[in-house]
């Protein structure tokens, strides 16, 4: 089983003492030359939204079973586990959900996982109204970077969308107090549904020039099986930046790293800059370097996958960090997927058929 890890010039075999120490040249690339670098972890499958792309009130109803305590993760799990991502050349995590500020203690699990060697960078996506009282103790466990998803500044657009739970004004005090906290240069995510908020992006732009924050707009995908997707509904990034063009424009940049998910434009007038996700008609999986870790620890290589594989089972049947390296390593050694490259030429059946996992699952 060493094999695989060892070191070409000592032919050592390394031991899990060593492994605090083994470079990036350990990282696994997958059958399309892709390494692994990144990790979305989802840390809970609750969500006090009820957005109807993900989560629609009809089926996540106050019935509706999450899952069970004992099934989550626990911190020490999450830990171990991105202590053997590190080693396989991890340097990124993002925190999501769900909700993630819903899982309580979070910020003790963001102290933890931002002091592991290797990671550079942690993240979290959220939906911000849980961040008045939770943005200080983020920052101060080491959080660096915010994402919140805000899909309109209209308050019945909003709210139609978001399962009629909460105003935008909520969402925007959120974002007041993570700018108090210490955070700079949040990502706003406006997913776009044609005919939802299409006509309301433009004032999105508006409200976020020139503030610091990024505002990233997301083709609205067929993630998940919850929601009746078709293309008719997906705004493309020709039309967003055409839209927001007329009222601002813009001039496009270049990525900031390989593999980033948004294509980059700024404001002419030097106002800032957006962002536009463009999985539907400008896919980037070739350069996708990131898994996923879902709520109760399944291991996915792809936003699409319709299965993926249990990591949480053979830890807690006593696997070693050196066992659950083999495997994750194997796992993305075989890595095939491109499914947004793939989804231009498949039929609505074939789609519709192919089972998909749900975006609260797998971290988004
Ligand atoms: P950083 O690079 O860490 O700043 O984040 P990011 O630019 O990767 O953005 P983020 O993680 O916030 O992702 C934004 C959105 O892009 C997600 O919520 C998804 O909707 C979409 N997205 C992210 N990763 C993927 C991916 O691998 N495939 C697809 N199809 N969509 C993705
Ligand atoms: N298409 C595009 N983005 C989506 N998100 C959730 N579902 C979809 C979808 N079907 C976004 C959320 C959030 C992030 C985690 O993913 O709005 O910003
Ligand atoms: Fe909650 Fe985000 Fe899903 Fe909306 S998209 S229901 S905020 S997890
Ligand atoms: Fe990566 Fe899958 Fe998204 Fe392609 S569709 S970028 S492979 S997660």
């Amino acid at each position: 089983m060493c094999a695989a890890r060892a070191e070409p010039e000592t032919g050592t075999c390394a031991d899990p003492e060593s492994m605090k120490i083994l470079p990036a040249k350990n990282t696994p690339v997958d059958t399309r030359n892709r390494p692994l670098r990144d990790l979305r972890i989802s840390v809970t499958d609750r969500c006090n939204f009820r957005c109807t792309y993900c989560m629609p009130a009809e089926i996540f109803s106050e019935k509706y079973e999450f899952l069970p305590r004992r099934d989550l993760l626990t911190f020490e799990e999450i830990e171990r586990l991105v202590r053997v991502f590190a080693e396989l050349g991890v340097s990124k995590l993002r925190i999501s959900g769900g909700e993630p500020l819903l899982r309580s203690h979070v910020d003790d699990l963001i102290l933890q996982l931002s002091s592991i060697e290797g990671i550079a960078d942690t993240a979290l996506t959220t939906n911000a109204t849980l961040l008045p009282r939770m943005a200080d103790k983020l920052r101060k466990a080491g959080l660096g970077r915010l994402t919140v998803s805000l899909d309109s500044l209209d308050d019945a657009v909003f709210r139609k969308m978001n399962g009629d739970k909460l105003s935008p004004a909520e969402v925007l005090e959120g974002i007041v107090a993570a700018e108090a906290a210490g955070f700079t240069q949040l990502k706003i995510n406006c997913v776009v549904q044609k005919g939802v908020n299409d006509h309301t992006i433009v004032d999105l732009a508006r409200h976020f020039r020139g503030s610091g924050h990024i505002l990233r707009f997301i083709e609205y995908m067929d993630v998940g099986t919850r929601n009746d997707w078709n293309l008719e509904q997906v705004m493309s990034l020709d039309e967003i930046v055409d839209a927001i063009g007329q009222d601002f424009p813009l001039i496009p940049l270049e990525p900031n790293h390989i593999g980033e998910v948004a294509k980059r434009w700024e404001y002419a007038d030097g106002q800032g800059e957006i962002g536009i996700i463009t999985s539907v008609s400008k896919p980037f999986c070739g350069d996708c370097s990131r898994a996923r870790l879902t709520t109760d620890g399944t291991l996915v290589t792809c936003l699409f996958a319709n299965s993926g594989t249990d990591l949480r089972g053979p830890m807690r049947d006593g696997a070693s960090d050196e066992e659950l390296f083999e495997l994750i390593s194997g796992i993305w050694s075989a890595r095939t997927d491109r499914y947004s490259e793939e989804r231009g030429q498949m039929t609505d059946a074939a789609r519709q058929d192919r089972a998909r996992m749900e975006m609260y699952q797998l971290g988004g």
